[in-house]
């Protein structure tokens, strides 16, 4: 390997790439994630599709200046026209297509407002699916913030940050964590925690409830302390370097004209705290095997279910 990782940048499974809201119908964006270049368009009717980005034809980047027309993607350069399966279905002035006018197509989901792409090395089908967020359509809950950071850093340590209950202590400040409890079953790893967090007026208690389906996905649950859910979506785009995605749900106040002004401050809170961890994360090396103490044992454990994204 010639990275800072003892494991491949790219691991399987599924990575955001985008917000619904950054591709209308008939928009086309570029994209650079898992080391590759790959263009990202949605159709009319707005259905989405990713496609490797560079035409078989004299190699065109389709992400840049290809248009949509009635649901195909058609190349800037010379006008070859794609389907949402990567497959060449008009050449202009041609009557024949040629066999290898093909692109490959990517695995795309859609949900909650954010685009996610399934990568697999070996280009294996995905076995297992991101779930729908059920407050992102929940009556009484709104999306308040999108932040977006370019990180020096794998995955892999945003996902064992999360599952580190002793660093938000020395990181974050964050009093205590408690009676933390970890789980792995197949792609989803658990973390249930109960937190000390200081306010103006004290110390309040709370539950930190946190879910990843692969290591490009966590569903955080703030309760007690506020109502507050969040995606944090990791995804690799180069050999050492992550885009960091967080997608900010509140529950509303029920009176009308009332503010959530404790939700919002958790939510500059949980910001805050990323800028924190940003530096450990960009400076520090990766210990295939780290001296452990006894609050660690969610480390190992983390990395013994991350093994199935990582390896061949
Ligand atoms: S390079 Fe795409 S049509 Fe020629
Ligand atoms: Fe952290």
């Amino acid at each position: 390997m010639d990275t800072r990782f003892p494991f491949t940048s790219y691991p399987r499974g599924w990575f955001q790439v985008a917000w619904s809201d950054e591709l209308p119908p008939g928009g086309v964006l570029p994209l650079s994630c898992f080391g590759k270049e790959l263009v990202l368009f949605r159709t009319e009717e707005g259905v989405a599709h990713v496609l490797d980005a560079y035409c078989p034809h004299l190699g065109a980047h389709l992400g840049h200046g290809g248009k949509v027309h009635q649901g195909i993607l058609q190349c800037p350069f010379h006008g070859w026209r794609f389907n949402g399966q990567g497959h060449c279905v008009e050449i202009p002035h041609a009557g024949r297509i040629p066999p290898g006018a093909v692109l490959g197509a990517w695995p795309v989901q859609e949900l909650d407002g954010a685009l996610f792409v399934h990568h697999a090395p070996e280009g294996v089908p995905p076995t297992w699916q991101v779930p729908a967020l059920p407050e992102a359509s929940a009556e009484g809950w709104v999306l308040f913030q999108k932040k977006q950071w370019r990180i020096r850093t794998h995955p892999q340590e945003i996902s064992e940050n999360i599952a580190d209950p002793t660093h938000f202590r020395y990181v974050h400040g964050i009093l205590s964590i408690s009676e933390a409890t970890f789980d792995a079953e197949g792609p989803v790893f658990r973390v249930d925690a109960k937190v000390s967090q200081p306010t103006p007026r004290g110390p309040v208690d709370g539950r930190i409830r946190s879910e990843a389906h692969g290591l490009g996905y966590w569903a955080i649950r703030f309760s007690g302390i506020a109502d507050v859910t969040f995606i944090s979506a990791a995804t690799p785009v180069g050999p050492e370097h992550v885009a960091l995605r967080h997608t900010f749900f509140i529950r509303a106040p029920s009176q009308p004209g009332a503010s959530n002004n404790v939700g919002k401050a958790l939510v500059a809170e949980i910001l805050r705290q990323v800028e924190e961890d940003i530096p450990i994360w960009e400076n520090k090396l990766y210990r295939p095997r780290p001296l452990l103490s006894a609050g660690d044992r969610s480390i190992p454990m983390l990395r013994q279910w991350s093994r199935q994204f990582l390896e061949g």
